[in-house]
């Protein structure tokens, strides 16, 4: 415990960050206290028990509540799976074709409590509206455990399924990677700040990220979402990014945060990513694991809520060769043994069942023990050291463990302990409620999407720039020449445009990172493969290059091995996810926009380069075009 004087300083230093930041207006309302709860809180439960008395401590409070729970009760607890809203915001009814679950058999029939929220919030209205009722509807189980809602990001632009959704009605940021490229803590801070705002308005209390995975092997399909290659970096960051989200210390304003995966899912053999079973291996050969470590430590040390190991195995380390959260040396020896982790530890999603995810057949990810029945994977998973299966609504094998003496039933008690905990602290009983009204009022507010949209242009970061080509000053006889902008946002600049490159002044190009297309519908979502552009497409951009002076701007999702962009456009914008407008003013330096970002790894000179290059090791492609850290900024006007 800290003494009075550190408590004062953190309340201070608390303060002053929530003032500067947040409009006082838009502050989350104080849960109501016991006495004018809302009146659904009495619905079917017996308001005097203990467990629901704020008075009490929460360690009472739990175990009070616990000694009530069934064993199925607290099997539903073990368990966190998608959940979607249905139409105009009611409970939805499932869609077997679609392999779904209702709600309805979720909540009441398994008795779940732990959600994460899939789909776009396109009316935040009907989304505070349905999280309403799903909580009412937990209300109505016998001891009325409240709902913990969960979500991936969804601040900045990646759409898919398996690891986050575009911003629609919340402010949208560049992808974390952009906030790693402007090395600024305080941004970071603050960033969170405003989505944990944004979550609790509509009911989000656990953020699935952040995400440290090192980007250590540039091929990996799921870099957009780090903080990039350098351990440090992704360690200071993601102290900034907790306390942005959980607060000085867990509490009713807070957004519980899964800080992932552990140790560190970088690593992928031949870049192949382990929601597949061509990537389920992850390989060491440079033997630098603990480098992987150092963010998982950092994050630990800044009070880490919840963490959630990848679904990769580790190849060629002391470790067994089965994936992560089966992996007994990993979570309890490691993470919780060594590292002393005392939080929750969460699967990643879909590890003992089998399924079909955007009409693709998915084998589960019991990676290493395939062989195992789903009943001993389950149980290996308890094993480990696991709290919460991730992506999965089996709690009868779990009941089924425990009455054929597999496992204790004390084990379950571990987990549900830390699980229930987490409700209490974050006050889901006092209050699991959102304000509806508010939530339209927060969400997506001119504030908010300010700093998003300014945050875009400021990420951006200059690789070239020959002859200070930019900010281009162009008049409106400039004819341009121009690729992967809808032609409105062009308009809008009065821009003089033609269709060929040959009749242009100037070409304004923006382009994917290279990737090589995957089939399937959920698998074609996940970039991998070749960082080079193919020699149709190279050929296509060198007669562009040829034919005018070109900007670039490439999203740089993965490391682009691009060195011909380089020596042949004008200049080069490398972005994390920026809108057209975005784009547009950093190109013109429109009200001083202008690029500040420096890049968060290396962009290697080939595809032999990386293959050449260890997976588990920073920095070590030959040569590298651009080197971690480079940035160029506009001259200075006089
Ligand atoms: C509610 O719980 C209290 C305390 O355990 C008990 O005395 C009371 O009888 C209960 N009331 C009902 C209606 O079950
Ligand atoms: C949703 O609400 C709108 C407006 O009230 C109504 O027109 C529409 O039919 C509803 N859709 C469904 C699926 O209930
Ligand atoms: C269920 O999903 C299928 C396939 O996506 C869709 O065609 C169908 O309309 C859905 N049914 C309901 C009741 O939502
Ligand atoms: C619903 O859950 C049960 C039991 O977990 C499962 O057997 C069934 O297939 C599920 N139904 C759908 C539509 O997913
Ligand atoms: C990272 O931090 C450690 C400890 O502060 C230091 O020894 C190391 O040189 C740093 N590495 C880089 C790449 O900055
Ligand atoms: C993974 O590693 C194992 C052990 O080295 C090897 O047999 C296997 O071919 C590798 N690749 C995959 C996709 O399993
Ligand atoms: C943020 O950017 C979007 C897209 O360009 C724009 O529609 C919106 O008006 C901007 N909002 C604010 C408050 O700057
Ligand atoms: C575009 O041209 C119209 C008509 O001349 C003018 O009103 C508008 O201000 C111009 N917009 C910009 C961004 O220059
Ligand atoms: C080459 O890349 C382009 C654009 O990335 C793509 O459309 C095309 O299908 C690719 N061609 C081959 C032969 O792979």
């Amino acid at each position: 415990m800290g003494s009075l004087r550190t408590w004062r300083r953190k309340v201070i230093v608390s303060l002053l960050s929530t003032l500067a930041l947040v409009p006082s207006t838009l502050a989350h309302p104080e849960p109501v206290s016991r006495a004018q709860a809302h009146p659904l809180l009495s619905r079917g439960i017996n308001e005097t028990l203990p467990y629901r008395d704020a008075s009490l401590c929460i360690e009472d409070r739990v175990e009070d509540l616990l000694s009530r729970m069934t064993l199925e009760e607290k099997a539903g607890q073990l368990f966190h799976t998608q959940i979607q809203m249905g139409p105009n915001g009611t409970l939805d009814l499932g869609n077997v074709t679609q392999r779904r679950n209702s709600s309805e058999n979720m909540i009441g029939e398994k008795l779940m409590t732990h959600f994460n929220l899939v789909g776009d919030v396109v009316d935040v209205r009907t989304n505070a509206e349905w999280y309403n009722r799903i909580q009412e509807r937990a209300l109505q189980t016998r001891l009325g455990i409240p709902i913990t809602l969960s979500s991936d990001p969804r601040h900045a632009f990646t759409e898919n399924i398996g690891t986050g959704f575009a911003a629609n009605q919340f402010s949208q940021w560049p992808e974390s990677l952009g906030l790693a490229a402007l090395r600024d803590a305080e941004l970071v801070q603050k960033f969170a700040e405003i989505a944990r705002e944004e979550y609790l308005a509509i009911g989000i209390r656990t953020a699935l990220h952040p995400q440290v995975d090192l980007v250590t092997e540039p091929r990996w399909a799921r870099i957009a979402n780090t903080m990039g290659e350098d351990a440090n970096l992704t360690a200071e960051l993601v102290v900034a990014y907790l306390k942005g989200f959980q607060g000085e210390e867990l509490g009713r304003h807070s957004v519980s945060t899964i800080t992932k995966h552990f140790p560190g899912g970088g690593p992928m053999e031949n870049g192949e990513d382990s929601h597949f079973t061509y990537g389920k291996n992850q390989t060491y050969p440079g033997n630098n694991l603990e480098y992987h470590l150092i963010p998982f430590k950092a994050a630990i040390a800044a009070g880490a809520r919840q963490m959630m190991p990848y679904y990769s195995r580790p190849i060629g380390t002391e470790y067994d060769e089965v994936g992560f959260s089966f992996n007994k040396g990993i979570i309890t020896d490691l993470l919780r043994g060594e590292l002393g982790f005392e939080g929750i530890v969460c699967s990643d999603w879909g590890l003992i069942t089998d399924t079909v995810i955007r009409g693709q057949d998915m084998p589960a990810r019991a990676w290493g023990v395939e062989y195992l029945s789903e009943l001993q994977r389950a149980a290996m998973v308890l094993n480990a050291g696991v709290d919460q299966f991730g992506g999965e609504q089996r709690p009868e094998l779990i009941v089924e463990l425990v009455n054929t003496g597999v496992i204790p039933e004390e084990r379950l008690d571990v987990s549900v302990r830390r699980l229930l905990r987490e409700k209490f602290t974050l006050g889901l009983f006092e209050n699991p409620f959102v304000d509806a009204d508010e939530a339209v009022r927060v969400v997506g507010n001119s504030y908010f999407r300010r700093i998003g949209n300014e945050t875009q242009r400021k990420a951006y970061t200059l690789l070239t720039n020959n002859d200070n080509m930019l900010p281009l000053t162009a008049s409106e006889d400039t004819k341009f020449y121009v690729e992967g902008i809808e032609l409105s946002h062009l308009e809008a600049r009065n821009m003089t445009l033609v269709s060929t490159p040959e009749e242009a002044d100037l070409a304004l190009i923006r382009l994917q990172a290279p990737y090589e297309p995957r089939p399937g519908g959920f698998e074609s979502a996940y970039h991998a493969g070749s960082l080079e552009y193919n020699a149709t497409e190279k050929a296509r951009q060198a007669a562009i290059y040829a034919a005018v002076p070109t900007i670039v701007d490439i999203y740089l999702d993965r490391p682009a091995a691009i060195p011909e962009i380089a020596d042949s456009a004008k200049a080069l914008l490398a972005n994390f996810g920026a809108g057209p407008d975005a784009f547009l003013d950093v190109v013109f330096g429109f009200e001083g926009a202008q690029p500040m970002g420096k890049l968060p790894f290396d962009l290697p000179r080939s595809m032999a380069a990386v293959e050449a290059s260890k997976e588990d090791v920073p920095f070590d492609t030959e040569n590298p075009v651009f080197k971690f850290g480079h940035g160029l900024r506009y001259a200075e006007k006089c």
